[in-house]
């Protein structure tokens, strides 16, 4: 977390075994809140988004908008979005953050002609390239040109409706499309769309602000372009991968957990899953109780897959509980080659994992035990925390950076559910970065590793490297 200047780094303390118990209430949907803040670029008024939890995503989110020239803030618990960006050019280094970056370069390109950004960053989970976006921009009349990391998109002539099909339901690139389309000349079908309830969000959001969808959350939408999106006033749709989080929290700490303001059917895959493995679960239109108080059997087989079946997300969330199941699962994510890295934590915790390909196997382990281990990735690093509710002894999660960047007041939360857990802060100066004339620089891109090297002398007269941490 940033806090003036000096970057927030800490571990989770976590003392494991003991049963939750109490009541949750589901904050708005981080993979909402993010496009929905892209789309504010698109939209002439004000824009005012209710409820946003404090995430360090939406920060990132904030500084993209800022940096070209927006107006963003927090007030009170909502984000208001006084003004648009008025410059192409998104910041690098919060651009090269998270995924959900490149979100901001169709609306940017629609309101302005042209965007400028690096290749997005975000969870290391795949590879994840931004072809299919690319591929929709340029049937939009789109020219794109990438330079090592850099991409830079044109529209000379604005963007013109089209007849596109996605080979893969892309969640981002559906959402890239409809960002585009909102406002281009004429209409646009998009066919083979992604059918996550967030898609119907955003589109609810744009329609608010005057756009024309029909079809969000089918596999087919149609959009009648419009000259100029008006401002609103939305508070986005729950967070059903949070609401899977504590809900396989509970099923792994034992317990009573009752989960408020998030509708079971976003996330009842999991739901039938957990009572499959012996929870209670009891739904009613926006609330899911869960409880366990028995042992916990493994389910055989189960596949992630796109919009409605298991979340890809949930995937980390619900091996995390089938760790001390008393027998066989096994997990495998078909949208992600490399979800389970948080396998090694598992192990860590003596849980009896192991992975072939995208497949996570998960043998009964008669207990857990107390561990030192460090989270991978967003979901990964909730997946080991939640086996560390379930070990005996008291654990240390360390890297939970890559936590805030979904979960809000996340410790705050589960102890107020029971559970023994702190935060360890140990500040960390930030390296001071060499700060440069950029006139004169390419992006290009170093070999990925956890140091982000944003620019590289190009063969001209720069002088400096600046090697950014
Ligand atoms: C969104 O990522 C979510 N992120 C992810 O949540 C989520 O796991 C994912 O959708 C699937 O539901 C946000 O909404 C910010 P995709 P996205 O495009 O858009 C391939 C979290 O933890 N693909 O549906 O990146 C891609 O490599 C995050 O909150 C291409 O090949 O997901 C992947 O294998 C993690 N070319 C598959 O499609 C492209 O141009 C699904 O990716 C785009 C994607």
């Amino acid at each position: 977390m940033r806090n003036g200047g000096i970057c927030m780094a800490g571990d989770f303390i976590i003392t494991g075994g003991r049963p939750l118990s109490g009541t949750v209430r589901i904050p708005a949907a981080k993979n909402s809140v993010l496009p929905l803040l892209a789309a504010t670029i698109l939209c002439s008024g004000p824009v005012r988004l209710r409820n946003v939890p404090p995430l360090a995503d939406v920060n990132t989110s904030l500084r993209l908008l800022r940096g070209a020239g927006g107006a963003a803030c927090r007030q009170g618990g909502d984000v208001l979005v006084e003004r648009a960006p008025t410059t192409c050019r998104l910041d690098a280094e919060a651009a090269a953050q998270m995924r959900a970056s490149i979100l901001f370069c169709a609306p940017l390109l629609a309101r302005l002609g042209r965007a400028e950004t690096v290749l997005p960053g975000g969870c290391r989970i795949g590879a994840r390239p931004v072809d299919l976006h690319l591929s929709g921009l340029k049937a939009l009349g789109a020219q794109c040109r990438e330079e090592g990391e850099r991409l830079i998109l044109t529209a000379p002539s604005g963007l013109r409706g089209a007849d596109i099909t996605l080979r893969f339901p892309s969640v981002g690139a559906t959402e890239t499309l409809l960002l585009a389309a909102a406002t281009a000349q004429g209409s646009t079908t998009l066919r083979g769309a992604a059918r996550e309830p967030e898609i119907a969000d955003l589109a609810a959001f744009l329609c608010r602000c005057g756009a024309s969808i029909r079809g969000a959350g089918t596999s087919t939408i149609r959009v009648e372009g419009r000259r100029t999106l008006a401002g609103c006033t939305f508070a986005p749709m729950a967070d059903r991968i949070v609401a899977s989080t504590y809900a396989c929290a509970c099923a792994a700490a034992g317990g009573r957990v009752e989960l408020t303001g998030c509708a079971p059917a976003t996330y009842a895959p999991l739901l039938e899953i957990l009572a499959q493995m012996g929870c209670s679960v009891e739904c009613g239109p926006e609330t899911a109780v869960i409880s366990r108080f028995g042992a916990l059997h493994g389910v055989g087989k189960v596949f992630t897959g796109v919009y409605p079946a298991l979340a890809t997300d949930a995937a980390p969330l619900l091996a995390a509980a089938m760790l001390t199941a008393r027998s066989e699962s096994s997990i495998e994510d078909v949208i992600f080659e490399r979800r389970f890295v948080c396998a090694e934590g598992f192990a860590a915790f003596g849980g009896r994992v192991e992975t072939a390909g995208r497949t996570l196997h998960i043998a009964p382990a008669r207990r857990l035990s107390a561990a030192e281990v460090r989270a991978p990735d967003l979901r990964g690093g909730a997946a080991l925390v939640i086996a560390a509710l379930a070990a005996e002894g008291t654990s240390r999660v360390r890297e939970t950076g890559f936590i805030d960047r979904g979960y809000a007041d996340f410790a705050r939360k589960l102890g107020q559910l029971g559970a023994q857990i702190t935060r360890e802060m140990r500040p960390v100066r930030e390296k001071r970065k060499k700060h440069l004339q950029k006139t004169n620089f390419d992006l290009q891109s170093g070999p990925k590793d956890d140091t982000i090297q944003l620019y590289k002398c190009s063969k001209r007269n720069s002088a400096h490297c600046a090697v950014l941490r």
